[in-house]
């Protein structure tokens, strides 16, 4: 028996485990792999207009041939589009990708400070009201950005939640999650396996961990869907992968028990460290987007037109002093140095906001 997760009060059953097609380079052998994810009970896929440059919405559209009715489609728009206008248009473009007249779940990737999120959600109502758009869904928001979206909404809720969410990066159960169950949001957990990272880097903890997976004929991948899917409004998204198609769906047939639930609680407990910004270097290293600014004055002018921009997201920041920033991420350099490999936009909006002067939350790393 597969877990599944009810949509808030509607009649819409979601699988537990979905599949990410993520910001990879896709081609047509895909559509087999999404075809036997789907037979497997993985029927909610993933995507964003822009991952792969519209090319995942492409693939997708091929594997639903069909079978449209069977998938739960969410997709994206990203935060260049969220005016009033744009979110109009982008959805036209998604529809045309995914080949499909409605999409199930609709979510805002990335808030955009430039563009309120009244009007954003005029459209998404509009859309919703026209039938091309189901159920409203947002991504990568801190809580009171949630709760701000929750007030701009007339006739409608959120019904879903995208964010981070794995064994290394559990930022969300400070406050987030909490106010996802009460409110009854589906909260989809991304990169669940910690992009291919969750096996523990300490030794000790990795012989506790592979007991509890032998103890259930599992892997440690499995073992890791498991547990986030046994938190009542979570379901995760790993990345659709031939090699792991199986194994993914193989996360969602079984239940830890309480007991084991909390000895991996416990054993992934690790707390975000406070770090001297000046003691980080920013690295290109586990960047996707190669491309990082190394100075604060680079940060400022943002050729590299990143939405929200640093200094856009250091003015949030300094309007919502008492919210804590999701952690950034960092490698254990030489002597008291660290490498960031991940939230470089965070880290110098932090810096711009505090000039240089307060130590950043952050998660560290041994290795990438
Ligand atoms: N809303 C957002 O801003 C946002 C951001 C990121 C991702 N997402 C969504 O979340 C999905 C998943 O995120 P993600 O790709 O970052 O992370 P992920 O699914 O945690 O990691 C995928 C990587 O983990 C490795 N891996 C190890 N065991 C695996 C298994 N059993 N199944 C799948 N992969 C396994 C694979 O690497 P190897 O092939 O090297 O083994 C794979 O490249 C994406 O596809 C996307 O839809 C959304």
């Amino acid at each position: 028996m597969k877990k599944t997760k009810q949509l808030n009060n509607t009649s819409v059953i979601l699988p537990a485990i979905g599949q990410g097609m993520g910001d990879y380079p896709w081609d047509e052998n895909q559509i087999s792999v999404l075809r036997e994810g789907i037979d497997l009970g993985m029927n909610l896929i993933d995507t964003a207009e822009n991952y792969d440059n519209g090319n995942s919405e492409t693939i997708i559209g091929k594997a639903i041939k069909g079978i449209r009715e069977k998938v739960i489609i969410c997709t994206k728009f990203a935060p260049e589009h969220n005016s009033y206008n744009d979110v109009l248009t982008a959805v036209e473009g998604s529809l045309k990708r995914l080949k499909t007249d409605y999409i199930d779940i609709y979510q805002m990737h990335w808030p955009n400070p430039k563009i309120p999120f009244k009007k954003t959600m005029e459209a998404m109502e509009k859309l919703v009201c026209q039938g091309k758009i189901k159920y409203i869904g947002l991504s990568n928001l801190y809580l009171e950005q949630i709760k701000e979206v929750q007030k701009a909404l007339d006739k409608n809720k959120i019904y879903s939640f995208q964010i981070e969410y794995n064994f290394f990066d559990r930022f969300i159960e400070n406050n987030i999650l909490p106010y996802c169950e009460k409110e009854k949001i589906i909260t989809i957990a991304y990169s669940p396996l910690d992009q291919g990272r969750i096996i523990p880097e300490d030794n000790d903890k990795l012989k506790i961990f592979e007991k509890i997976a032998e103890k259930y004929n599992k892997t440690i991948a499995q073992i890791a869907l498991n547990w986030l899917i046994a938190h009542p409004v979570v379901i995760a998204i790993p990345t659709a992968n031939r090699k792991y198609i199986k194994e993914n769906a193989g996360a969602a047939d079984f239940e830890i028990s309480k007991e084991d639930f909390n000895k991996i609680s416990d054993l992934y407990n690790a707390k975000p460290s406070y770090i001297q910004v000046d003691k980080i270097e920013v690295s290109a290293e586990g960047q996707s987007n190669r491309m990082v600014y190394k100075t604060i004055e680079q940060a400022i002018e943002n050729k590299l037109n990143f939405v929200p921009s640093p200094n856009d997201l250091a003015q949030y920041f300094k309007n919502n002093l008492n919210e804590e920033i999701k952690p950034v991420r960092l490698i254990k350099g030489e002597g008291d140095k660290y490498q960031l490999v991940e939230g470089r936009v965070r880290y110098w909006a932090w810096v711009i906001a505090h000039n240089g002067e307060k130590p950043i939350t952050a998660y560290i790393r041994k290795k990438l």
